[in-house]
C-alpha cells in the first residue's frame, strides 16, 4: 500500500511548519503507525529538533539522493519516538535548489522518485517545507498527495494566494491527485480578538478545510526542541499535547473520509 504522503507548507516564515511536522508525525508514531519524517528545509530545524543532525555533513545524503537518485532505506535514520523515522537535512541542502534549477531532467520529480523506494514500511511520510518558493517545495507538491498548511498570525495568511495558485498550478501540471489537506492554526491565542478575526477570515475563504482543533500557543511548544523530544514526550499533560493529540485524530478521521468519498466516485 502506498503511504498517506503530507507536505507541510505555508509560503510565509516562521508559521509552525516544523512544530506542526514534528509533533504530528510523533502523535501518530506514538500511536504504533510507522511514520516517516522528511526535512526538506536546508535550516534543519526538524533535523536538529530530532538528533537526526549527527551525519558527517547534514542533508549530504538527501542531496545526493535527490541529485543522483537513492533509497529511502539507505538515507533514513530513528528517532526517540519509537516508529518515528527521520530524513535529516541541513546546510548541505543549501545546493538543492542551484543545482535543481540546472537539471535538465526531471526537476520537480526528484523526491517524488524518492518516496516510490518508500515500499510499505511507512504509512504516513511527512515533508516539513522551507518557506520561500522553489524547487523544493514544487518537488514536495509533486511528491505528496495532500498540504496541510500551519497558520500562526494574521501575516500568515498574506502567502495563501501564493499557495492557492501554486497548488492548482501543480494540480494542472504535475500531481492531479494533490489536496489541501486543511488549515491549521498553529499557535492559538483564542481569548485574543485577532485570534477569532483569523479563524473566521479562514473560514470564510476556505469553510470545511479549517481543522477543528487548533493548537494553543503554549510555551511547552518552544522548549520542547532543545530537549530533543515531541511536545507530547517532553510535556505529555501540557495543553499543546492534548491540542497535536486532537489534530492527529482529526487528520486521520479526515482521511478515511476522504478514502470512502473517492471509493464513492465523489
Ligand atoms: N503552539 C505554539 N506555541 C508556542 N510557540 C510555538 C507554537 N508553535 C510554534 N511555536 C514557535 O514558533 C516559532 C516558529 O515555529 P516553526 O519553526 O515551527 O515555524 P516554521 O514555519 O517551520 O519556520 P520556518 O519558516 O523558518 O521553517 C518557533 O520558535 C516555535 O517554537
Ligand atoms: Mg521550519
Amino acid at each position: 500500500m502506498k503511504a498517506r504522503r503530507i507536505a507541510v507548507w505555508n509560503p510565509k516564515g516562521g508559521v509552525g511548519k516544523t512544530s506542526v511536522s514534528v509533533n504530528l508525525a510523533a502523535v501518530l508514531a506514538e500511536n504504533g503507525l510507522p511514520v516517516l519524517l522528511i526535512d526538506l528545509d536546508p535550516q534543519g530545524n526538524a533535523t536538529q529538533w530530532c538528533g537526526g543532525e549527527r551525519e558527517a555533513e547534514p542533508g549530504r545524503a538527501l542531496l545526493s539522493a535527490l541529485l543522483d537518485g537513492g533509497t529511502l532505506d539507505a538515507i533514513a535514520r530513528p528517532t526517540v519516538v519509537g516508529s518515528l523515522d527521520i530524513v535529516g537535512s541541513g546546510p548541505a541542502m543549501y545546493n538543492a535548489e542551484r543545482h535543481l534549477a540546472v537539471e535538465p531532467i526531471a526537476p520537480d520529480t526528484r523526491l517524488r522518485g524518492l518516496l516510490e523506494t518508500a515500499g510499505a514500511r511507512w504509512e504516513v511520510i511527512f515533508v516539513d517545507c522551507p518557506p520561500q518558493m522553489g524547487r523544493l517545495v514544487t518537488n514536495a507538491l509533486t511528491a505528496c498527495s495532500e498540504v496541510l498548511v500551519p497558520i500562526a498570525d494574521a501575516m500568515s495568511l498574506a502567502g495563501l494566494g501564493t499557495l492557492v495558485q501554486t497548488v492548482a498550478s501543480i494540480q494542472r501540471h504535475s500531481n492531479p491527485e494533490l489536496r489541501i489537506g486543511g488549515f491549521v492554526l498553529s499557535r492559538e491565542r483564542e481569548r485574543l480578538r485577532v485570534a477569532r478575526d483569523i479563524r473566521k477570515a479562514l473560514s470564510d475563504g476556505f469553510g470545511e478545510l479549517v481543522l477543528g482543533p487548533s493548537i494553543h500557543d503554549c510555551v511547552a511548544v518552544m522548549e520542547a526542541p532543545s530537549h530533543g523530544e515531541p511536545v507530547t514526550r517532553y510535556a505529555p499533560r501540557s495543553r499543546a499535547a492534548s491540542d497535536y493529540r486532537a489534530l492527529a485524530a482529526e487528520v486521520f478521521a479526515r482521511e478515511v473520509a476522504h478514502g470512502e468519498q473517492a471509493r464513492a466516485g465523489h
